[in-house]
């Protein structure tokens, strides 16, 4: 295991600098941390594409709401520094929230329209939480390529936005949702769930199975779609349904037939852990 974690910002400028004065590609891995499949497969991809590969872990407050996980959120960075550099990382950047934030904060980055709808209508300000917070990670690190998971699907389109809009000069990948055997979608939060909703929580991904196979053999119609995966998710008990949208895949706008590419994209509750997961499908 080699590789260095750094707390602060002028001390990754200046540990990046000389990475670039020897002309290497800069590849960087946004994350909350507590380490997955899901993460380490970013972090594997940006390993095969760039000379050095930068993470982060942060849990950003800003993209919390009120009454959210923040300070549940699992946290533990010698086993996250352990997995990240022996999957390829070269440098940890995890910085304190006064590093980030300090007294007197007061600039947002916000993107109109696509963070309206799924988890924009339910987690308001948690989109412009998460912008803002890559933006700051985009300066800091100035890194050539970045990946995300299609696990968040509607933030790697915000991103994908944000990024274009802004004309930041970098390239960004979006990389497929890594699962478990049973086909749940990994993820930090799964950590949350108690034994019997642990055993419930595929029920996602087999609605959304459900709906494909559907739209495999001819349905187009949104409304029977969302009626068949609602009965699946509710024969779950403990499931309880947050949303279950499918919207253009450009727009993230709510569709009523599917035409083209479409997003099937659904949030769901078991106990205190809200659980989110899509599949994109095209006709
Ligand atoms: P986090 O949830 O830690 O996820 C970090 C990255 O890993 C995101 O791009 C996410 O989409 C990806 N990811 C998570 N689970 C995945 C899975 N099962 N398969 C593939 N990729 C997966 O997303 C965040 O953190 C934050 O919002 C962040 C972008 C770091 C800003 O704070």
């Amino acid at each position: 295991m080699s590789g260095k974690i750094i707390h602060r910002i002028a001390e990754v400028r200046s540990k990046l600098r000389e990475v670039r004065a020897l002309h290497k590609s800069i590849g960087f891995v946004p994350t909350m941390g507590y380490l997955h499949e899901g993460h380490l497969s970013l972090i594997r991809r940006a390993r095969q594409d760039c000379d050095f590969v930068v993470i982060s872990i942060f849990v950003n407050p800003l993209q919390f709401g009120v009454g959210e996980d923040y300070a549940e959120y699992p946290r533990d960075l010698s086993r996250d520094a352990r997995l990240a550099f022996s999957n390829g990382c070269d440098l940890i950047f995890a910085p304190t929230v006064k590093e980030m934030y300090p007294q007197g904060f007061a600039t947002f980055v916000e993107v109109g329209g696509l963070t309206e709808h799924l988890c924009g209508a339910s987690r308001p300000g948690h989109f412009r939480g998460v912008t803002t917070v890559v933006t700051k990670f985009f300066n800091i690190i100035t890194p050539d390529h970045t990946y995300f998971g299609q696990k968040d699907a509607q933030q790697a389109l915000i991103i994908e936005r944000m990024v274009t809009d802004l004309n930041l000069d970098l390239t960004v990948h979006i990389l497929p949702t890594i699962r478990e055997a049973d086909g749940l979608a990994m993820s930090s939060r799964n950590t949350y769930l108690k034994q019997e909703e642990r055993r419930a929580a595929p029920v996602l991904y087999r609605g959304l199975c459900a709906a494909q196979e559907k739209i495999e053999k001819g349905e187009r119609e949104v409304e029977n779609l969302i009626n068949l995966i609602t009965e699946i998710i509710t024969s779950e008990p403990l499931a309880k349904i947050d949303y279950i949208s499918i919207v253009d895949l450009d727009n993230l706008q709510p569709i009523q037939k599917i035409t083209g590419k479409a997003l099937i994209a659904l949030a769901v509750r078991f106990g205190q852990t809200r659980l989110i997961d899509n599949i994109i499908v095209e006709v």
